[in-house]
């Protein structure tokens, strides 16, 4: 696949910016230092498919998740900002993210893969 440049200046604190990689849906999250402080804070025994904040962010990168769209259940595209983890929520049959993008609810059963992006500079993302 050819990988796609995202302009990430425009895309404020707390906004989801939606787009399509290779004929699948990506979320770019800015998520706010709220966010990031809870995510890093939650305990891996809390988590149902346990994984790191810090292990699906890039390094002194932690404002910008890059997760799939697809909820692991069944594919739906989940809802951002909703649910009990302020992350997302799926409407197809109610599973759970946090802003980490990891499932905290049932029925899916994985986190949100992280697809392959890197930094061009600062404003600059890479996805591919
Ligand atoms: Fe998301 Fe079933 S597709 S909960």
């Amino acid at each position: 696949g050819v990988p796609i440049e995202i302009d990430l200046a425009p895309i404020a604190p707390g906004q989801i910016l939606s787009l399509i990689w290779r004929g699948k849906p990506i979320f770019v999250r800015h998520r706010t230092a709220q966010e990031i402080a809870a995510e890093e804070a939650t305990p891996l025994s809390a988590l149902m498919d346990p994984q790191a904040d810090a292990d699906r962010v890039k390094p002194g990168k932690a404002q910008w998740l890059v997760v799939y769209a697809s909820c692991t259940h069944l594919g739906c595209i989940p809802l951002g900002h909703r649910g009990d983890w302020g992350g997302w929520f799926c409407p197809c049959h109610g599973s759970q993210y946090d802003a980490s993008g990891r499932v905290r609810r049932g029925p899916a059963a994985l986190n949100l893969p992280v697809p392959p992006y890197s930094f061009v500079d600062d404003t600059t993302l890479r996805i591919g």
